[in-house]
């Protein structure tokens, strides 16, 4: 058997952080997993509220862009892998505010790219065969037309300052792999989806609205497409990449999916329809579907080629869209205090002046 890694996960209080802790905490029990978390707006501590502090999870509330504090975690535990999720990851944020994403997103990767290299191959600080797994997105790769796939061999076109400091974060560690021998690997996924997603993004947020009987944003015409994945598969994806994965190499992961936003919230309509009464005037959820003006710059379809992970790593999906979609909406109909809660306080004023003032959508 192979020795415990001692891990350090990045953003692990955000959506898929949170869910790949709980995925490690329960397949490999006695991992060492060192949470390092800011607690932004998008991270919660009641993600994790049944994670025990002990010998096998520890967390910090800190900045991965705090070199000082990311050297002494370096120092003071002998890490021997890194699963790097923290980021500022919405891509409407990016646009009225790039500002945090150059900071976190490059500035915070190359902060822990520079104490691997620091640690691991300068003072020889590392326990097994270490590694650091850039987690990362598609929208590195651009917008695609009508056909076509992502392979790992597209040329990198980000649009939206959120991929393009995720593309500059990915640049950062491949030249760390080529100049030093940082034992780097990077991840590109599609669009997750799946229990604690912050309800800014889009499946949790229609559902919200649909609960709330608000209008139901689409941007534009809503024939934009994304490739779904469930967040169980890419947080299982990751943890084989980890364990079968080879450094110097970067992953797509996607979800076969390809789905318009326009069908994604029809969809949960009319799930929530089944579920639940109709909106009290006696009318479907679909009635709150109002067109907006669209995003800027907005990407229309991105699509994954899985084959290589596949091939080489033996990874693939194996959550339908229907069933997730199904999955994901009992949990949320279970947590709604979860929702309530990560949207108290200062959030729920954001979330109020974005959705009915920026989007012109009113009441
Ligand atoms: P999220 O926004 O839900 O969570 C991000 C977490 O990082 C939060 O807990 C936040 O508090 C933390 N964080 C932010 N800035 C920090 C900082 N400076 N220092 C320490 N912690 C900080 O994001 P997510 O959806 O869970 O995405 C995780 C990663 O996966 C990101 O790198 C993202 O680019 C990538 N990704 C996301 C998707 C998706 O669909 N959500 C798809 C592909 C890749
Ligand atoms: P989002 O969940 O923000 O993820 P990303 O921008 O990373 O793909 O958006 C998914 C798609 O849904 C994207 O094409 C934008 C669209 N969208 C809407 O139409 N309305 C909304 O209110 C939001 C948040 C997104």
């Amino acid at each position: 058997m192979k020795n415990p890694r001692t891990v350090l996960v990045t953003g692990g209080c955000g959506f898929i952080g949170a869910n790949f802790i709980r995925l490690v905490a329960r397949t490999f029990p006695h991992w060492r997993l060192i949470n390092l978390d800011k607690l932004t707006y998008a991270g919660n501590l009641t993600n994790l509220k049944d994670m025990e502090e002990g010998e096998t999870y520890r967390f910090i509330k800190g900045d991965i862009c705090d070199a000082a504090l990311v050297d002494e975690i370096f120092s003071g535990e002998v890490i021997d892998t890194v699963v790097h999720f923290a980021a500022e990851s919405h891509v409407d944020r990016s646009i009225t505010g790039p500002a945090e994403f150059v900071q976190t997103n490059i500035v915070g990767t190359f902060t822990l790219l520079e104490s691997a290299r620091h640690h691991w191959l300068e003072k020889k600080l590392v326990g097994g065969q270490p590694v650091f797994l850039h987690v990362s997105t598609d929208e590195v790769y651009g917008s695609l037309g009508e056909t076509g796939l992502f392979r790992e061999t597209t040329a990198y076109d980000p649009r939206s300052p959120y991929s393009a400091s995720k593309a500059s974060s990915d640049h950062l560690a491949n030249a760390y792999f080529h100049t030093y021998g940082v034992p780097v690997m990077i991840t590109n996924c599609s669009n997750n989806y799946g229990p604690y997603q912050f309800p800014e993004k889009l499946i949790p947020l229609i559902f919200h609205n649909c609960l709330e009987g608000r209008k139901l944003p689409v941007y534009g015409d809503g024939k934009q497409i994304r490739d779904w994945l469930y967040v169980g598969d890419h947080c299982q994806a990751i943890v084989e990449v980890l364990e079968k994965g080879s450094v110097g190499h970067c992953y797509n992961i996607g979800g076969n999916n390809e789905k318009e936003n326009i069908e994604v919230v029809e969809l949960i309509c009319d799930i929530l329809d089944e579920k639940l009464d109709l909106l009290p005037s006696g009318a479907s959820r679909r009635s709150l579907i109002t067109f907006v003006t669209d995003r800027l710059g907005h990407d229309r379809r991105y699509a994954i080629d899985s084959t290589k992970i596949k091939d080489t790593v033996g990874w693939q999906p194996k959550v339908t869209f229907e069933e997730g979609i199904r999955m994901t909406i009992d949990w949320y109909l279970d947590n709604r205090e979860w929702v309530n809660r990560v949207i108290d306080g200062s959030y729920a004023e954001y979330y109020h002046n974005m959705y009915d003032n920026k989007k012109n959508i009113g009441q």
